[in-house]
């Protein structure tokens, strides 16, 4: 990235006062003063100071946490309990949810400071895919499967974009693929076939499974790049 560049993305210097800094001597690279601004330098590798204190470098961060069940999408602590105290202290004002989770439904729920990635990952333009344990409280029948599969009404006029079902242990369980996110859509979506959700669980994301990420229940992780590579893939439809 260019020097310049790097100095306003830390918001140490805009780019006009970056130049004079540099004329001025004030910027060094590796200890040597930089001459030039638009100089490409490496912002994880490379160590830059502005008046000898170094700039450090914050890079975006993505987490994942398998979310349990009574914890609320909501920094307002009279919903419940917000589920951003199951993330790391350090990480708590620094990250917002990528989209909602309801207080019951557990499972992966991601967290970022790109908001760049959050949009393009719930812009409905981009049919990022989300996985879904559903329990249920009658059996679903293959008649509700076909229905779900071709979209239902989900009141007010709305109808939802073809969904995927697998089947799940028994009858009253299924795995719901939806590309959309609108609100309690999955208890919408079941509800339109006269049934009721009594259990729901995100097992994926934007092709992120919980399993692959071995993520016990409350636990969570940063993304690795090759993970923020397939949801970047994802989002970018
Ligand atoms: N659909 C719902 O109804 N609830 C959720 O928490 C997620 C999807």
């Amino acid at each position: 990235m260019r020097l310049d560049k790097f100095l306003s993305e830390t918001n140490t210097l805009s780019r006009k006062d970056a130049k004079a800094a540099i004329k001025s001597g004030l910027i060094t690279v590796n200890g040597i003063p930089a001459t030039d601004s638009s100089v490409n330098i490496s912002e994880e590798i490379d160590e830059i100071r502005y008046k000898n204190r170094i700039i450090p470098y914050l890079k975006n961060i993505t987490y994942a946490l398998n979310k349990p069940a009574g914890y609320v999408c909501s920094l307002n602590e009279a919903d419940g309990i917000p589920v951003h105290n199951l993330l790391p202290p350090e990480l708590r004002k620094r990250l917002n949810p990528i989209g909602r989770l309801d207080k019951n439904t557990t499972g992966l729920l991601l967290f970022t400071d790109d908001g760049d990635l959050a949009h393009s990952l719930l812009s409905p333009k981009n049919h990022v895919e989300k996985t879904y344990l559903v329990n249920t409280l009658k059996p679903v029948t293959d008649e509700d499967k076909n229905r779900l599969k071709d979209g239902v009404n989900l009141g007010d006029g709305e109808v939802s974009l073809p969904a995927k079902i697998m089947s799940g242990k028994d009858d009253f369980e299924i795995i719901l693929t939806i590309c959309e996110g609108k609100y309690h859509q999955v208890k919408r979506m079941m509800q339109a076939t006269c049934n009721k959700v009594t259990a729901l669980k995100r097992i994926s994301f934007g092709g992120l499974t919980l399993e692959n990420m071995k993520l016990n229940e409350g636990e969570g992780k940063i993304l690795s790049e090759a993970e923020l590579s397939e949801l970047r893939l994802k989002g970018s439809k």
